[in-house]
């Protein structure tokens, strides 16, 4: 109940989320993937719909419970995430990527299966396009947008980095090496960073986590209103 009955502090915005893995093919039968489930998008997702928000949701591989009442637009590679999200962040208030995407895809992908032969095999890989790099640089200055940042070590100064280089708003930060956090769990803890602020959070729910970044965001956006 308490779920349902949120105030609709962002009713009349626009938020676009990007969730789960992305999938690069090399053969018809194989792909290259990472272990993002997409309950932490899906949780935001979930979480700005029911504060009012008119919700799109651009989602890679996930089998993880897809939210109501939000735009869902599939896609498989981090080409069609990059295209799909570019569309939707066109009219967006909020960009907030939690995918994760691809960094390489495979430079050629072959029409039939590959056989095995003997001895090694090596897989040469081609960069992808950095999604949010891309919107920072091309950005609107109506458009807040927020990354996350999956890091196993040095995790809030590798955050930042990312933040400043990206030219974001915020950036959240995971730390994959912390009991209950990351991939796959229905927890998380998390550090929001800004320009000039850190807030770091004990473990909590996927939900809740969803509910303290939108919380930080409407914060900040009120902070600088355009
Ligand atoms: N991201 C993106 N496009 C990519 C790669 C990442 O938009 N091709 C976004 C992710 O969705 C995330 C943020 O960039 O919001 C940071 O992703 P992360 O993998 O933590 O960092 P990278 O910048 O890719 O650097 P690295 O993986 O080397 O740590
Ligand atoms: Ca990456």
């Amino acid at each position: 109940v308490r779920s349902i009955a949120r105030e609709k502090d962002m009713k009349g915005m626009k938020v676009l989320v990007s969730a789960g893995a992305t999938m690069e093919a090399i053969d018809p039968v194989r792909y290259i993937t990472n272990h993002s489930t997409g309950k932490m998008g899906f949780a935001l997702a979930k979480a700005a719909m029911l504060r009012g928000a008119s919700v799109t949701v651009v989602k890679g591989h996930t089998e993880a419970e897809e939210p109501h009442f939000v735009k869902m637009v599939p896609v498989k590679s981090a080409q069609q995430m990059f295209e799909a999200v570019k569309e939707e962040a066109a009219d967006a208030d909020i960009v907030i990527m939690a995918a994760a995407v691809a960094d390489y895809r495979p430079s050629e992908v072959y029409d039939q299966k590959v056989k095995k032969s003997d001895g090694e095999m090596s897989i040469a890989l081609t960069r992808t396009q950095d999604i949010l790099k891309y919107l920072g640089e091309n950005r609107t200055t109506k458009t807040f947008l927020c990354g996350f940042s999956m890091e196993t070590e040095h995790v809030v100064k590798n955050s930042r980095k990312k933040l400043e280089k990206k030219n974001l708003d915020m950036i959240v930060a995971n730390n994959l090496k912390t009991a209950g956090a990351g991939f796959g769990t229905d927890t998380n803890v998390i550090t929001i960073i800004t320009k000039d602020s850190e807030q770091a959070f004990d473990l909590m729910s996927k939900a809740q986590a969803a509910d303290c970044i939108l919380d930080a965001i409407c914060e900040q956006k009120n902070q600088n209103p355009l």
